[in-house]
């Protein structure tokens, strides 16, 4: 949509990598490993243009943003601020937010349901602490933008939406990205189901990650996350919701241990109700 625009002007900005085509979006495949200049706006930029082939607006918009989200510790280690400033958000926008993309705020993306603003998610993203080859699942793939950040952390992300044709939308997005050379979202597998009950077939998993808020935390999630596992969910009443990091491990005693702490100290956080599927209709929510 804006790749042939953008061309023209960053023709100016930087000289584009030899073989650079405006067909082929992303100019060459992510290694899984090189990672964005991240303290320079000006080297972040060039190599965003050069490697990933993005829109220099883009860029400015999405470098501007991670300084505010480092200074706010939302990202604090290294490989959590590669993945924010890898991670393309304006393909997981609706078009007439494009100009929004990158704002603090979560932004409505159809289907009564939004994108969750960029802080929250890395804030969320850096409880899990995800390592390289860590299984994560994710419960409400929604836009698609945070199953996209996981990426950029291991290639074995698993992500559950309810609504079906959110569901679908989000997998095509994936895959119109992945033949555009965004070959790291082969890593991320998606379903359309309750995701109260999980993946159980693809579990146990090192890390869950929840981004519809409940008022208790769902069993069979807790049954699928593993021992040493961490999840970060939004435990609360509709609304008001806090976000809570829950570990699981064995005591001395072989006892399983659940502890809970809020990760924002006490501040109410409002998610989308994490609803229920009877049949194939979506009816209420799985609160008690
Ligand atoms: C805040 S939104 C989406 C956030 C999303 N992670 C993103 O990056 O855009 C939460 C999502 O959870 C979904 N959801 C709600 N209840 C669900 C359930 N029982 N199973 C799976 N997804 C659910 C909603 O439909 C919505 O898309």
């Amino acid at each position: 949509m804006y790749r042939r625009s953008f061309l023209a002007a960053s023709a100016s900005l930087v000289s584009l990598a030899p073989g650079f085509s405006a067909l082929a979006a992303v100019p060459k495949p992510w290694d899984g490993k090189s990672t964005p200049p991240l303290n320079n706006a000006e080297a972040f930029l060039k190599w965003g243009v050069e490697t990933r082939g993005e829109d220099p607006k883009y860029l400015r918009m999405r470098w501007a943003r991670f300084t505010a989200v480092v200074a706010n510790k939302d990202a604090t280690d290294d490989r959590n601020k590669r993945a924010f400033l890898m991670t393309p958000r304006e393909h997981f926008v609706l078009d007439r937010n494009l100009s929004r993309a990158y704002e603090h705020a979560f932004l409505d993306i159809g289907f009564g349901v939004t994108i969750s603003g960029p802080h929250i998610v890395s804030r969320m993203t850096q409880v899990i602490d995800v390592k390289e080859g860590d299984k994560v699942l994710e419960i409400g793939t929604g836009s698609g933008y945070q199953g996209a950040y996981l990426a950029y952390l291991t290639d074995k992300v698993w992500t559950v939406e309810i609504i079906k044709p959110l569901a679908e939308r989000t997998r095509a997005t994936y895959d119109k990205l992945i033949g555009e050379g965004y070959t790291e979202f082969k890593g991320v597998q998606s379903k359309n189901a309750d995701g109260y009950y999980g993946w159980e077939e693809a579990g146990p998993f090192d890390k869950i990650i929840v981004t519809c808020g409940i008022d208790h935390i769902p069993p069979p999630l807790l049954q699928q996350l593993k021992v040493g596992g961490v999840m970060v969910i939004p435990v609360g009443p509709p609304g008001a919701q806090r976000v809570l990091k829950v570990t699981k491990e064995k005591g001395p005693d072989g006892e399983i241990k659940v502890t809970r702490s809020d990760i924002y100290g006490g501040r109410i956080v409002p998610f989308v109700p994490f609803t229920k599927l009877e049949g194939d209709t979506i009816k209420g929510t799985h609160n008690k």
